[in-house]
């Protein structure tokens, strides 16, 4: 009952259980007790150095001789402007006041893209899997990665978005629900109101391309991995679930909102990134949803808005979390992986059976 495909076999996993690659908030030592438990670890790159990237991939092989997974979320150089940033500043400081932050500081951001560093870092450390989020690199960067024999995924949050990438030639396709927690991966612009949850969006993006299709976006228990399965997936991938797992870097005022979240608690906004992307809403979502400012450009707005994360405060912190948090326990990662087998495998059961 299990899905077995391409994925599954070229990359050797027990369960076709992908943990999502988060940034610097996934960890070596997370990635590697996935992969040690029959699942699929992921390592975030945003914001390393080639250097930095590759050290983090030795951890993880330290840990693991499983098969790990390399993300890189890619966007453009950020264009900053006095007429957007100086108002932000300005609405920011009396939060950085009130916490003894000094001056808000002027935003900072660089262009992410696979460099001539990283991908000769990659195409010598050779993870079995690279993926994107925000879209593809350019061609000749994709086929280099692939003719080093490392299986390529990315992003989808619409159908068409899928078969952008199934052209561009990636191996297999993560279909994006809004439930997910984090940024949304679209990469076309697509309006938030208008991207489909997981239940719609999965099945068309499986009946529109041939390479596999990795569900996420509120995958977080057994029921959840079993109904991707049965509407078409070849496996899941799950962040938020992860988050709860000792080994995720995350701070102790966002572990505390992770522990009492609802079904409704959360929300999508750019304001602390300066892209779409779900957390729990809190007063400085609120405050700067209210201002009706636009966000700095991506990733810039996040240089003015970190700095309050480090208050503990958790009405300042970036949350990230998607719908099904509620689902999550507190809980390692390899005995997450475990319990999420072994419950899907009693849906699986129990549903052939009725
Ligand atoms: C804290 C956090 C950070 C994330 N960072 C990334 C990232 O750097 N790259 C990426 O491809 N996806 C990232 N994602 C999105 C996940 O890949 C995935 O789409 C999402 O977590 C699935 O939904 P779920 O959170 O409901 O499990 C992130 C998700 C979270 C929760």
């Amino acid at each position: 009952m299990w899905p077995q495909n391409t994925l599954t076999d070229r990359l050797n996993l027990k369960w076709p259980i992908l943990q999502a690659p988060m940034g610097w908030l996934s960890t070596p030592a997370l990635a590697a007790a996935v992969s040690n438990a029959g699942g699929l670890g992921g390592l975030g790159m945003w914001g390393f150095s080639a250097e930095e990237a590759e050290w983090r991939i030795a951890g993880f092989q330290q840990l693991s001789g499983g098969s790990l997974n390399v993300n890189y979320p890619l966007w453009p150089e950020p264009r900053i402007t006095p007429e957007t940033s100086e108002p932000m500043r300005a609405r920011l400081q009396p939060h950085f006041d009130a916490n003894g932050l000094g001056a808000v500081p002027q935003p900072t951001g660089a262009a992410s893209e696979i460099s001539r560093e990283h991908l000769s870092m990659l195409t010598r450390a050779k993870p079995q899997m690279v993926s994107f989020h925000f879209g593809l690199p350019p061609p000749e960067i994709i086929a280099a990665i692939k003719d080093a024999g490392i299986f390529i995924i990315s992003s989808a949050t619409t159908v068409a978005e899928a078969r952008m990438l199934e052209k561009a030639g990636v191996d297999a396709i993560i279909a994006q629900g809004t439930e997910a927690g984090g940024h949304r991966g679209t990469f076309t612009g697509v309006d938030i109101s208008m991207q489909p949850g997981l239940f719609a969006l999965l099945p068309q993006v499986v009946d529109a391309v041939r390479v596999p299709v990795i569900a996420a976006g509120g995958v977080a228990d057994g029921r959840t991995v079993a109904a991707a399965f049965v509407l078409g997936a070849s496996a899941v991938q799950l962040g938020t679930a992860f988050l709860r797992c000792e080994e995720a870097n995350v701070l102790d005022a966002h572990r505390a909102a992770l522990r009492e979240p609802t079904d409704a608690c959360t929300v999508v906004t750019d304001v602390i990134t300066g892209r779409p992307a779900r957390y729990v809403k809190n007063k400085l979502i609120e405050d700067l949803t209210a201002s009706n400012l636009k966000p700095v450009a991506f990733p810039a707005q996040l240089s003015l808005t970190a700095p309050l994360g480090k208050t503990g405060d958790r009405e300042l912190t970036a949350l990230f979390a998607g719908q099904s948090a509620a689902l999550a326990r507190d809980t390692t990662a390899g005995a997450l992986v475990e319990s999420l087998a072994e419950a899907t495998s009693e849906c699986l059961r129990a549903f052939a059976r009725s």
